[in-house]
């Protein structure tokens, strides 16, 4: 494989690992060497959207070792949202060991050290069977599926890249599924993240939908603004809480940062000094322009250069691959 060349992209492995939820007990993992599955015509996934998903990364390491981050963390962040669907979810045991088999089924795809890439795990749980009624699937089919990727989005070459602020549609409701990772939160956000893409933004940025004053999200990853020796991301109810974002708040901790996580006025985004997207497949993307299309106001970060973020991300792919030690033990060793 060329390994420079992959974006964030489908490409179809060797295996995808599958366990069935019916009759009240989960089936075995198996190993199924193709990427279609049979499900009922008139499933719930199908039909009403019912199905919720984790996304992870397994990477190899300096050392030659793979590691997979925090997937304690996907495995009960899917459980959370499974709840919230009303089905279930595998133990974590068996999520763990999905991905590892994910893995090691699709070895050839792990991409190498220092290549830029990943080899990116997609848990998914989606309602299977046929059922017209609006009610939760008692029959769920568990898949992780293991895609080689490079960056999410944003230029390789360059740390400039500019985020614009949704303005005709919110991502969530003020008490809707936002901190659940359930596609109904993502389609909604296609076309108008296709149509920022192609203006030349390397993200979307959502704001609360109760009052549209404060930062929520992007569609994909968290917020982080830097100010001084501060590190400052949204609270909200109504954001994923990111793994990614999880884990670099210690890291400035670590590296004797404030971390402040509070409501962010949008106006406070002329106030930070660099500004960031964090998450598994974004990792941490620098943002330098936050364009706001209401009012026409660019919000440029202050700071010329991207030296705390970047030591962030570095730190945070230093950990994952092994070369920063790992003392809060966050990677699991395959
Ligand atoms: N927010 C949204 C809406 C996401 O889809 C993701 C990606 O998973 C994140 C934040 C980042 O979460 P994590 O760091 O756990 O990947
Ligand atoms: C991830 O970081 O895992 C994501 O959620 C990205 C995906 C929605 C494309």
């Amino acid at each position: 494989m060329n390994w420079n060349e992959l974006k964030f992209k489908y490409t179809k492995t060797n295996a995808i690992i599958v366990a069935n939820y019916s009759d009240g007990e989960w089936s075995h993992l198996q190993v199924i060497n193709d990427d279609k599955i049979t499900i009922n015509a008139l499933s719930a996934s199908l039909n009403y959207g019912l199905q919720a998903f984790e996304g992870l990364k397994a990477y190899r390491g300096y050392d030659d070792k793979i590691r997979l981050f925090r997937p304690i963390e996907n495995a009960s962040r899917l459980r959370r949202s499974a709840e919230f669907l009303g089905i279930p979810s595998p133990p974590e045991s068996m999520f763990i060991e999905a991905c590892k088999m994910a893995v090691q089924e699709n070895i050839g795809y792990l991409p190498p050290y220092e290549s830029g890439a990943t080899l990116y795990l997609r848990p998914l749980l989606i309602g299977i069977g046929g059922q017209i009624d609006l009610v939760s699937s008692n029959d769920v089919l568990f898949i992780v599926a293991a895609i080689p990727v490079s960056s999410f989005a944003g230029d390789k070459k360059s740390s400039f890249n500019k985020a614009l602020i949704a303005r005709d549609h919110d991502r969530t409701a003020p008490m809707g599924s936002g901190a659940y990772k359930i596609g109904g939160n993502y389609s909604p956000s296609i076309v108008a993240g296709q149509k920022a893409k192609q203006q030349g933004y390397a993200a979307l940025l959502y704001l609360d939908s109760q009052t549209r004053n404060h930062i929520d999200e992007f569609s994909s990853s968290n917020f982080f603004g830097i100010k001084g020796n501060n590190y400052i991301t949204p609270d909200s109810p109504n954001i994923l809480p990111s793994i990614t974002n999880n884990s670099l708040m210690t890291i400035a901790k670590d590296m004797g940062m404030t971390v402040q996580k509070r409501a962010v006025l949008t106006e406070e985004l002329a106030t930070f000094d660099q500004m960031a997207a964090c998450g598994t497949a974004i990792v941490v993307l620098n943002i330098s322009e936050i364009h706001d299309p209401l009012t026409g106001t660019v919000y440029s970060s202050k700071s010329e250069g991207n030296s705390t973020n970047k030591k962030l991300h570095d730190t945070l792919t230093g950990i994952q691959t092994g070369v920063v030690y790992d003392k809060n033990n966050w990677c699991l060793e395959l």
